[in-house]
């Protein structure tokens, strides 16, 4: 019997998102419903709400969630009811070209759900990333949903769903960050952030946090930054170059999305060192770089998508290592509100006043 809940709509671009009732299909081959436990507010669903993504309104937004399965389709054997899951939008097909050269980490034929959630009219809905979890239940593919301990908190545990593994996965998984490396990143929202955390896990003996915002330099020591530059006032290259012996950091990690960090990332890292993205630039921005530093510094110029994670072997890993007091994720959880709450909460974001508000069911 398909099911009505309530879930938050984005129904048309740069409208205030409301709560609606949604229709939740029940479970087909390959699929299952999860109860929402708790969902964090993403710039990626405001991006969606402003048309930044693609028109194919009515959005139900939510996607960095964890949740416990209801029900699941007639053929699924990996999740079953009462399971404990993070939502990921990775689940990898095993047969694209990229899987069956053993990078399943960066599968190109993902999958979702093939029913759709609807509203009560019957208006097909387009679940952002295909998630959409800001919602009592959600409809998703079998394989977006990663077991892991029960004992960890929803509203810490769905981060991982998203952001914060993004950011963690910047810095171990694209960046290869290891033990006594030297880090620097660019921007210290939740994802710079969450990449500071994944440095310091890496054992990065020296961790430098670069923001134009003094109170997100002070969160970034928190989670393990050991010098913070703010470069409204302070030359970042310089300042990184003189507290690595003049040379630069091993690994840049560019966590905003813009040119100019992006240079001073480039410029701030040392001879065959690692530049990571991360940050997701607009169609309309463009770097210029002379073409002899690009050969001359040597090392990498890397993109991280989602972190380059596989949630089947990061989620539960990084989720102990919560449980052990080894991973801050409960310092990402800036407030908790309901579900009414997400329309203020992308106004904090873009005062920057949190680095996630997150959505309790
Ligand atoms: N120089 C340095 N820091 C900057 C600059 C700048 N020119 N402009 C902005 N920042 C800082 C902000 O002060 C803020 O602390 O970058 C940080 C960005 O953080 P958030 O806006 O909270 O964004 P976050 O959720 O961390 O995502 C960052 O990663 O996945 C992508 O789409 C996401 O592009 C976005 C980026
Ligand atoms: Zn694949
Ligand atoms: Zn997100």
């Amino acid at each position: 019997m398909p099911q009505e809940v309530r879930g938050v709509i984005a129904k048309a671009k740069g409208e205030p998102v409301s709560v609606e009732t949604i229709v939740i299909p029940d479970p087909g081959p390959g699929e299952a419903v999860v109860e929402i436990k708790a969902c964090g507010v993403c710039h990626t669903d405001l991006h969606y709400r402003e048309g930044g993504i693609n028109d194919e309104f009515p959005f139900l937004l939510g996607h960095e969630a964890a949740g416990v399965v209801e029900a699941v389709g007639p053929d699924v054997t990996d999740v079953g009811p009462g399971d404990y899951v993070i939502l990921n939008w990775r689940a990898v097909c095993g047969s694209c070209r990229s899987c069956l050269k053993g990078k399943p980490q960066i599968c190109f034929n993902t999958h979702n759900a093939t029913q759709k959630m609807t509203l009560t009219d019957g208006t097909e809905l387009s679940p952002a990333l295909g998630i959409g979890a800001f919602c009592d239940k959600t409809l998703v593919a079998a394989g977006q949903c990663t077991k892991v301990n029960p004992e960890a908190r929803p509203e810490a545990a769905g981060l991982l769903g998203c952001g914060v593994m993004a950011g963690i996965g910047a810095a171990i998984n694209t960046g290869g960050v290891g033990r006594g490396d030297s880090v620097a990143v660019f921007g210290c929202g939740g994802v710079g952030d969450a990449a500071i955390e994944g440095s310091r896990i890496a054992g990065a003996s020296t961790i430098i946090a670069v923001d134009i915002d003094d109170a997100k330099l002070e969160l970034a020591k928190q989670f393990g930054a050991t010098h913070t530059i703010n470069s409204s006032n302070t030359d970042p290259v310089e300042k990184i170059r003189e507290l690595t012996g003049g040379n630069g950091v091993d690994v840049a990690i560019e966590a905003i999305g813009l040119p100019q960090t992006y240079e001073q990332a480039f410029y701030a890292r040392d001879l065959a060192g690692t530049v990571v993205l991360v940050g997701v630039p607009n169609p309309e921005m463009k770097v210029e770089l002379p073409f002899i530093e690009i050969f001359g510094r040597g090392g990498a110029l890397k993109s991280s998508w989602y972190g380059d994670c596989l949630p089947s072997r990061d989620f539960p890993m990084l989720i102990d290592l919560y449980l052990q007091g080894r991973l801050n994720l409960d310092g990402f959880v800036s407030e908790t509100i309901g579900i009414e709450g997400v329309e203020e909460a992308f106004h904090k974001m873009e005062r920057g006043e949190v680095l996630r508000s997150v959505v309790v069911m």
